[in-house]
C-alpha cells in the first residue's frame, strides 16, 4: 500500500489578544501524527470544537500550523509549495455548493483552478471540464450553467468535480454531506466511492454523522481538545471504543451496530 499523506507531530496553538505580557496562547492541536493510504478513507470525529476542521485547513494550506511536518508522497510540503499542495490536496466544505460564485458559469468556475495550475490550451480545458462534469454524473453541455439553475445536490457535484478537475490525490470532506437530504447522501456517497476506485483517491471524512464513518471509512482518528484519544480500523474502534470520549460519541447517536458495506 502506497502512504500518499504523512503527517508527523503536527500542532497548533492560537495567540490571544491582548497586551504582550498577558498575551495568552491556546493550543487547539497538540502534536497529531497520522498517515493515509491511497484508496483509503480515514473518518475524524470528536466533539465540537475538537480541532477537525483546524486539522483539516492546516492540511490544504489554508493555516499555518505551529509545528510539524506534512508529507505527500514521500516529500515534505515546504511552505512555498502551495501550488502543489493546491494541485493534490483538495477540500469539499459543507456548504461549498451554497459558495460557487453565482456570476459565474460553470465552465468559468472549473477553468479557474485548470488556468491557475495547468498550462493547458482552451480546448483541453473545456474538454477536461466536460469529462470531468460526466464523471460527477453531470452532463457536459451543463458547463454553460450558471449556480442558481442547479439543486443543491448538484451544486454539491459541481463542488467534487472542481475539486476532483486537477486530479488530486487526497480529498478532505469537511461535514460535506451534512446539508444534503439522505438520498442524495447516499448517491453521493456513493458517487464519492466511485471516484475513489478509478482515481485512487484518499479521503479525510470529518463527519457528525457515524452511520456515514461506518459506511465510508476505513480507519478512523478520535479527536479531544486537540489530542488523538483514539484510533484505529473503524469497526473495530466502533465495535469496541476504547475510550470514555469515543463511548460518549457513539452512544449520543444511540449507535446500532451494522455491517459496513466495504469489504476489508
Ligand atoms: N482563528 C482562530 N483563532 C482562535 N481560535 C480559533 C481560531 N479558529 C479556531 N479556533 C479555536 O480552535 C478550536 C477548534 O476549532 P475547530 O473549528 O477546529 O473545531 P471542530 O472540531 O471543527 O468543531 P465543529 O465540530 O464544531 O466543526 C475551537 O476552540 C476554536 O474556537
Ligand atoms: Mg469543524
Amino acid at each position: 500500500m502506497t502512504t500518499l499523506l504523512k503527517v508527523d507531530a503536527l500542532s497548533k496553538s492560537y495567540r490571544q489578544q491582548g497586551f504582550w505580557l498577558n498575551r495568552k496562547s491556546t493550543t487547539v492541536l497538540s502534536p497529531i501524527s497520522f498517515s493515509v493510504e491511497a484508496h483509503k478513507t480515514l473518518a475524524i470525529i470528536g466533539e465540537a470544537g475538537s480541532g477537525k476542521s483546524t486539522l483539516a485547513k492546516i492540511l490544504v494550506g489554508a493555516e499555518r500550523p505551529s509545528g510539524g511536518s506534512i508529507y505527500l508522497n514521500d516529500q515534505l510540503l515546504k511552505k512555498g509549495s502551495f501550488k502543489h499542495r493546491c494541485q493534490h490536496v483538495r477540500m469539499i466544505f459543507q456548504d461549498s455548493g451554497t459558495t460557487l460564485n453565482p456570476s459565474l458559469t460553470i465552465l468559468q468556475l472549473l477553468d479557474e483552478p485548470l488556468k491557475l495550475n495547468t498550462s493547458f490550451d482552451v480546448n483541453k480545458r473545456k474538454e477536461l471540464i466536460r469529462t470531468t462534469l460526466q464523471k460527477v454524473g453531470l452532463l457536459g453541455d451543463h458547463m454553460n450553467f450558471y449556480p442558481h439553475m442547479f439543486s443543491g445536490g448538484q451544486k454539491q457535484r459541481i463542488s467534487l468535480a472542481r475539486a476532483i478537475i486537477l486530479q488530486p490525490q487526497v480529498i478532505i470532506l469537511d461535514e460535506a454531506l451534512a446539508a444534503l437530504d439522505p438520498s442524495l447522501r447516499s448517491q453521493m456517497i456513493n458517487l464519492l466511492l466511485d471516484l475513489q476506485q478509478q482515481m485512487g483517491l484518499a479521503y479525510i471524512l470529518i463527519s457528525h454523522n457515524l452511520g456515514i464513518i461506518r459506511h465510508f471509512s476505513d480507519d478512523i482518528m478520535v479527536l479531544s481538545q486537540g489530542k488523538v484519544v483514539e484510533s484505529g480500523k473503524t469497526l473495530e474502534v466502533m465495535n469496541n471504543p476504547q475510550h470514555k470520549v469515543t463511548q460518549k460519541l457513539l452512544m449520543n447517536q444511540n449507535f446500532q451496530l451494522k455491517p459496513n458495506r466495504k469489504t476489508r
